[in-house]
C-alpha cells in the first residue's frame, strides 16, 4: 500500500469517539473546533493484525482473569533484539500499566520525601510531577539550545547532581520535546557521571522506535555491553510505537538484580502486577506483523516535518523549526514573533489566531516559553493546515 492510499484508509476522523486528543478540545482549550495538534498520540490506526487479534479474543466473547502469554513477551524481546540490538532477559521485564505510572512508582521506591531527583528541561512535564507531586525536590539542568540543535552542558548536569546530592536521574530519549536522538556518547557521559555519584537511572525510552533523522537510538542499557545496567531502570512500551496508549500495558526492565528485588517487593505493596488482558493479544501482533506498517508511518512523519520545515523557513522566517531526529512531536521557537510570550501571549497567537491545540513550551519547564510542540502523527492534511494557520496568525 502507497502513503496515499494508507492515509485515506487510516485515518479517520476521530471526533466524537471519546479520544483524548480531539475530544478533550472543548474542555482543555474551550474551543472544540480547534486543529489538534496536542498530545503523542497518532491519528493512524493500528496495524491491521492488531484488530485482528484483538477480534478473535472479541468473537471468542470471555474477558475473565487471564495469565500473560510467554509469547507476548518473547515478541518484545525479538523486536528489540532485532530493532536496537539489545539483548533483554525475559528475567529482566516487568510490568507497568503506563510509563508515567512506572516512573511515579520507581521514584516512590528508589527516593524518599525531600530527595532530590534531576531532569534535563524543557522534558515531558509528567516527569515534572512525578518530582514534585510526591514531595521529591526538582533539580535541572537546563538543555542548551544553539539555533534550535539541543546539547547537554555535562559540566552543569554533575554540579546539579553534586551540590544536591540527587539520587535519581530521570532520562528522556529520545527526549520529548526537543527531538533529539541521544548518541552513544552522550549517553555514556550521563552514565558515567550517574555511576560516579550513586544516581539511578529512569530511562523513558517510549518513543525509541520513532526514528526519524538519520542515526538510530541506543538503549541505555545496553551501552557498553550493559556496563551501566545496574543502576538503570528503562521504561518502554508499545503505545507510542503503534499508537496503543489505550491498551495499559508497558515494559520496567531492570537487569540489575538490586533494583529488580526492590521492584518486586514495591509490586507486592502495590498489588499490581498483571496488566490488560486484550493489550497482551494487541501488543504481540504489533511486535510480530508491525513493522511494514512502522515504516509507512515513520515515512509520513518524516514528510510531515519536511513539510512543515520548508514552509516555516519560506513563510515564517523568524520561527526555528528543530531538527527531528526522533519522536513525531515538532518543537517549534516563536519567539521570534512572539518574544518569550506567557500562555496568554501565546495563547492569542495560536488559539485565537492560528486555531490550533498544541503543548505549550512552557508547560515543559525552563526553556520552554516562546515555543510551541507540534504533533505530526497525523495526515498531512492537517499539517497543511496547522502551518496555513501559523503563517496567517503571523501575518495579522
Ligand atoms: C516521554 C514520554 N513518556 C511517557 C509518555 C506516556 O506514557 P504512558 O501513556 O505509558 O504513561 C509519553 C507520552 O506522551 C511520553 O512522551
Amino acid at each position: 500500500m502507497n502513503k496515499e492510499e494508507f492515509i485515506r484508509e487510516n485515518c479517520p476522523d476521530r471526533h466524537g469517539t471519546n479520544c483524548s486528543k480531539w475530544d478533550i478540545l472543548p474542555t482543555k482549550y474551550g474551543d472544540p473546533d480547534l486543529i489538534s495538534m496536542w498530545v503523542a498520540d497518532m491519528d493512524f490506526k493500528a496495524p491491521r493484525e492488531v484488530t485482528e487479534a484483538l477480534r478473535k479474543k472479541v468473537d471468542f466473547g470471555i474477558y475473565g482473569y487471564s495469565l500473560t502469554p510467554d509469547s507476548y513477551y518473547q515478541s518484545f524481546i525479538q523486536w528489540e533484539k532485532e530493532q536496537h540490538g539489545w539483548e533483554i532477559q525475559r528475567d529482566w521485564i516487568r510490568f507497568a500499566p503506563g510509563v508515567v505510572t512506572g516512573i511515579f512508582w520507581c521514584m516512590h521506591m528508589l527516593t524518599k520525601p525531600g530527595d532530590a531527583a534531576i531532569i534535563n528541561m524543557p522534558v515531558y512535564y509528567p516527569f515534572h510531577h512525578a518530582i514534585e507531586d510526591i514531595d521529591r525536590r526538582l533539580i535541572y539542568s537546563e538543555l542548551v539550545n544553539t539555533g534550535g540543535i539541543y546539547t547537554i552542558d555535562f559540566e552543569d548536569f554533575e554540579k546539579k547532581v553534586v551540590d544536591n546530592e540527587v539520587k535519581v536521574f530521570i532520562l528522556c530519549s529520545p527526549h520529548n520535546p526537543v527531538g533529539r536522538v541521544w548518541t552513544e556518547d552522550e549517553l555514556r557521559r550521563l552514565l558515567e557521571i550517574c555511576k560516579k555519584h550513586h544516581v539511578t537511572v529512569i530511562s523513558d525510552e517510549i518513543h525509541h522506535d520513532l526514528i526519524i533523522g538519520k542515526h538510530p537510538h541506543i538503549p541505555t542499557a545496553s551501552i557498553d555491553g550493559g556496563k551501566y545496567s545496574d543502576i538503570i531502570i528503562t521504561l518502554t512500551a508499545a503505545s507510542k510505537t503503534f499508537n496503543l496508549a489505550g491498551m495499559k500495558n508497558s515494559f520496567v526492565i531492570i537487569p540489575g538484580e538490586d533494583l529488580r528485588n526492590q521492584f518486586d517487593r514495591l509490586a507486592v505493596s502495590l498489588h499490581e502486577d498483571t496488566g490488560n488482558m486484550l493489550g497482551y493479544y494487541a501488543i504481540e501482533a504489533a511486535y510480530t506483523y508491525g513493522r511494514e506498517w512502522l515504516d509507512t508511518v515513520i515515512s509520513i512523519i518524516r514528510d510531515n516535518y519536511e513539510y512543515a520545515l520548508n514552509r516555516i523557513q519560506a513563510e515564517l522566517p523568524k520561527a526555528i523549526l528543530s531538527p527531528l531526529e526522533g519522536t513525531y512531536l515538532a518543537w517549534l521557537d516563536l519567539s521570534g514573533y512572539l518574544g518569550k510570550a506567557e500562555e496568554s501571549g501565546m495563547k492569542d497567537f495560536v488559539q485565537e489566531k492560528a486555531r490550533l491545540a498544541v503543548d505549550y513550551g512552557q508547560w515543559f519547564g525552563a526553556g520552554g516559553n516562546g515555543f510551541i510542540r507540534l504533533n505530526l502523527a497525523t495526515s498531512p492534511e492537517w499539517v497543511e493546515k496547522a502551518i496555513d494557520g501559523l503563517v496567517k496568525a503571523s501575518q495579522s
